[in-house]
């Protein structure tokens, strides 16, 4: 695979000739360029910047350096030129997999503010192109991220790694679950014994332990990544961000408005709240929607409150209630409660019958001892 590098801080990208990638490089399987941007200004100065056009802070990437690069550099259709971007599209596994099926990577590392637009949409003109963050905080510039990005590729080449068995037990491979906890010598350190499990010999029982932790670890610290978040058919359980306020709100107040036709002496308390309302409650409460044809259908929420996950908002498009949506949301709330939650608490309209009766169903009892809105009953269920 060819690499090649357009930065303004060439030694940044040093590391790359160290450790396992230094010795790819020796056995010919990686080409790695490194260039300065710089080579390809023509004024005293070298200047690869300059001030943004509508005013602003900093300062934004000129074209031309780029141009003449590409051109230099003989970028063709089937290269990618990966752009290192806070604004670009998370990068991950999946991505590292796409790009290493790659003849050739062109990094274009930004600086300052950005690259000047029409450098990419010249670059998509002659290569595929993608536009790549580590992740949603700011680095000073693309150089680190570039690397990163690298070395998750290039260890997926075939013939890079010597053992290509640990590619597929680490963490984020095949089964999308973080990786179970790993020992080694000695049995006892400091007092602390290796689990039983692991010296007993027992293949099948270590297999389950792992897979067990495995799950453990994901449901405590990456929920995100657990299956319940597809629907029998497929349909993903997302996170939901604050882009979709709007159509939460709308959601909710469809949902209500029914059940005061259907019901008219339950008072809905929360009928008034605004946007500003629920982009503020989204920061605070996990929550989670269902697109069906691109319209939001089903929401809820909860968040952890002492030990109990504080469970609300269940609510399903009423020209789709009683088709058991509303009960595959709940077992995805329910399935993603942080592991310091021992119980579900949840509240609903005193006289609204068939809610009750599908909490009864999942296993939840009334409790006169908690406290609850106006007009609503609470109930509880124990975490198993
Ligand atoms: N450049 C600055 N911040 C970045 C980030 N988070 N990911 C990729 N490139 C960046």
């Amino acid at each position: 695979m060819r690499l090649d590098y357009l930065t303004i801080f060439p030694d940044y990208l040093a590391p790359l000739r160290l450790s396992l990638p230094g010795k790819a490089i020796d056995s010919g399987l990686l080409d790695i360029r490194v260039h300065d941007l710089r080579d390809w200004t023509h004024d005293r100065h070298r200047t690869v910047d300059d001030t943004p056009y509508g005013g602003g802070a900093g300062m934004v990437m000129k074209p031309e350096p780029f141009g003449e690069a590409f051109d230099a550099l003989e970028v063709q259709p089937g290269d990618t030129i990966v752009f290192t971007t806070p604004s670009g599209e998370r990068f991950d596994q999946r991505v590292a997999e796409e790009l290493a099926s790659s003849k050739r990577l062109v990094f274009a590392c930004g600086r300052y503010e950005g690259i000047d637009q029409r450098v990419l949409d010249h670059a998509r003109e002659i290569a595929e192109v993608r536009e790549l963050s580590l992740g949603d905080y700011v680095l000073n510039g693309g150089e680190v991220a570039a690397l990163a990005i690298t070395e998750a590729v290039v260890r997926l080449l075939p013939g890079f790694m010597g053992n290509a068995a640990s590619l597929v037990e680490e963490s984020h491979a095949e089964h999308g679950l973080l990786e179970y906890p790993v020992y080694t010598k000695p049995r006892t350190w400091q007092e602390r014994a290796v689990p039983e499990v692991l010296l007993s010999g027992d293949h099948a029982r270590i297999a389950a332990w792992r897979a067990t932790e495995s799950r453990r670890r994901t449901a405590q610290r990456r929920p995100d990544l657990l299956h319940p978040s597809v629907l029998d058919d497929g349909t993903p359980i997302q996170r939901a961000t604050p882009a979709d306020a709007g159509e939460l709100l709308t959601l909710q107040r469809a949902c209500w408005v029914a059940e005061q036709l259907a019901n008219p002496d339950v008072r809905v308390p929360a009928l008034h709240e605004s946007l500003a309302d629920v982009r503020s409650w989204l920061g605070e409460w996990e929550t989670y929607l269902v697109r069906r044809a691109d319209r939001l259908v089903g929401m809820v929420r909860a968040r952890l409150d002492g030990d109990a996950w504080d469970i609300g908002r269940l609510a399903v498009a009423p020209d789709l209630q009683g088709e058991g949506l509303g009960r595959r949301l709940l077992a995805h709330i329910e399935a993603v409660a942080p592991a310091a939650a021992t119980s579900y608490v949840l509240f609903t309209g005193a006289g609204s019958e068939r809610n009750q009766r599908m909490y009864r169903k999942a296993g939840y009892r009334l409790r006169r001892d908690l406290p609850g809105p106006e007009g609503a009953i609470v109930l509880s269920k124990r975490r198993r």
